[in-house]
Formats: C-alpha cells, sequence, structure tokens
C-alpha cells in the first residue's frame, strides 16, 4: 500500500490529536552523516562498546574512552540537523503538547529549535565531575586536555552520558513513561528499539492506548505492536506526514 493511502487514516486520527510523544534514536541522525550503532558502518561494529562505553573501560583507560568521545564530538560538531529533526521541532508548536524522548547524546534535536526533550542517555557536550557530579556544557573539539579535570576540585570529568550497565536518571525516566503512558500517539522514530528501558516506551503507550507509529527503513522487534510502520528514512516520511497534515481540509474531518 503506498504511503499516501496509509497515511490519510493516520492524518485524521493527528488531526483530532493534541498530546503527541516522539521516541528517537541513532536512526533520525544518520541522515545528518552521524553514524548509527547497529546499521551496516554502526559504531558496535567497527568499536567495542566493552571497551569504550563502560565505566569499567573509563577507570581503566580514561584517555582511550575521551580520545573516542572527542572523536565523536568532532564528527558531530561537524554535522547539521536534518528534515527529519526539523519536523519534529516545527510540530512542537503545532500541537498543543508535544514532546521527544531521544536515545540521541548529539543534541540535533536541540539544534533544530526543539525545546521540549528528554534526554535518556545524556549528552556528549555535557561533561560530569566523577567527585563532585557537578555537569558542565563545552563544545570545544579536541579537547583541549586528555583526560580533562574538574577546574574546581581537580577530579576527572567524565561524559555525562549514560554507559552500559549504568541506570538512567530517575526523574528523566520517570518523566519518560508519565509522556509515554499519557500520549494520543507516539511516533518510533530510528531506533532498533532493542535496548531496554527506552524500547519499553512504546509499549506503555500502545498498553494506554495510544496511537503507535513506527518510522524506520527496517522492521523492528516493534513493528509487530505498532499501528503503523512506515518503511523509509526518517528525513524522507516525517516531511510527507507533515505535508498531509498541512495541506489535507480539516472539513474532511467534519
Ligand atoms: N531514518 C530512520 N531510521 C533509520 C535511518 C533513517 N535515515 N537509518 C537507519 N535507521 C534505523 C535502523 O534501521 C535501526 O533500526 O535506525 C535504527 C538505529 O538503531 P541503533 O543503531 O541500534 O540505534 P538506537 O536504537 O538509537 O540505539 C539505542 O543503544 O548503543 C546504545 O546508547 C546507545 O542510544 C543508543 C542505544
Amino acid at each position: 500500500m503506498d504511503i499516501q493511502t496509509e497515511l490519510t487514516p493516520l492524518i485524521h486520527i493527528l488531526r483530532k490529536t493534541s498530546r503527541v510523544t516522539v521516541l528517537t534514536g541513532a536512526g533520525i541522525s544518520a541522515e545528518s552523516g552521524i553514524p548509527t550503532f547497529r546499521g551496516e558502518e554502526g559504531l558496535w561494529k567497527t568499536y567495542r562498546a566493552e571497551e569504550l562505553a563502560t565505566l569499567a573501560a573509563f577507570i581503566r583507560n580514561p584517555k582511550l574512552v575521551w580520545e573516542w568521545y572527542d572523536w565523536r564530538r568532532g564528527i558531530i560538531g561537524s554535522k547539521e540537523y536534518n528534515a527529519g529533526h526539523e519536523v519534529l521541532s516545527r510540530w512542537e508548536k503545532l500541537f498543543p503538547t508535544f514532546h521527544v524522548i531521544t536515545q540521541n547524546i548529539d543534541g540535533l534535536h536541540q539544534k533544530a529549535g526543539s525545546r521540549n526533550i528528554l534526554e535518556l542517555h545524556g549528552n556528549i557536550w555535557k561533561l560530569r565531575c566523577t567527585k563532585e557530579e557537578t555537569v558542565i556544557e563545552d563544545h570545544s573539539t579536541p579537547l583541549n586536555e586528555f583526560p580533562p579535570h574538574c577546574l574546581d576540585c581537580g577530579a576527572l570529568l567524565r561524559p555525562h552520558v549514560v554507559w552500559f550497565g549504568e541506570s538512567l536518571d530517575a526523574s528523566i525516566l520517570q518523566s519518560a513513561f508519565a509522556l509515554s503512558s499519557s500520549c494520543e500517539v507516539m511516533f518510533v522514530v530510528g531506533t532498533s528499539a532493542v535496548v531496554q528501558p527506552a524500547a519499553s516506551l512504546p509499549i506503555a503507550a500502545a498498553n494506554a492506548g495510544a496511537t503507535v507509529v513506527e518510522v524506520n527503513p527496517d522492521p523492528t522487534p516493534l513493528t509487530p505492536y505498532v499501528d503503523y510502520s512506515f518503511r523509509g528514512k526518517a528525513g524522507e516520511i516525517l516531511p510527507v506526514i507533515d505535508g498531509k497534515l498541512s495541506f489535507s481540509n480539516p472539513d474532511e474531518e467534519k
């Protein structure tokens, strides 16, 4: 079934919707040139997560971990948000209640103008003191010092991101589940839906009666549970939905 036909019932629903939540993953930033994790040239195909994205790896070799994050900061810092990020930032003004819950640490949603953002896995532009837990924002690439140290107490700084085996911030996670189980429509864009607890958010939305819409070039473990699953890239599909939403005649609904 072509997307235009598939879209018509969804547009009807969206026209009547006031509460929308979006869960995004690395796929939404793929068209900006940022590698995903598990795709063909995904980061975890080339690098061993246990050597670079765990607390044990950081304790073992903070310089190596910071060199890797600095390399990623260099890539991310040179990239721009794409049409997918743009549509979501526009929808924040279109829908009365609209939030983006992202697994991404690249800050591209904010760069595109989104403000209602929950960052589940932290942010690569933020550094945290391993002693005082204070968080600073630093966009310098390359970093001035490897590994960087806290200017206040001299302790090591670590990336303010959630590593494998670490818990997410409890209040952020609680808000994420609240936004998922109180929305009328949830979009799930560019995630392989294999990493928990993020992958449970769309299920919470579906269980609470929301319409769940997946956007991904490939099927995921979530696909059997969603109402709509559009096969394609976020930077292509979201503008099509936005276009149809903007130009469809609201009188049709009456
Ligand atoms: N548009 C939409 N989806 C895309 C696109 C695109 N242009 N390109 C790829 N995808 C899809 C892939 O098909 C895949 O399902 O995006 C998904 C990316 O999956 P992952 O690489 O597993 O990334 P993500 O789901 O965000 O990973 C979750 O795992 O490694 C940890 O902390 C890291 O936040 C990350 C978490």
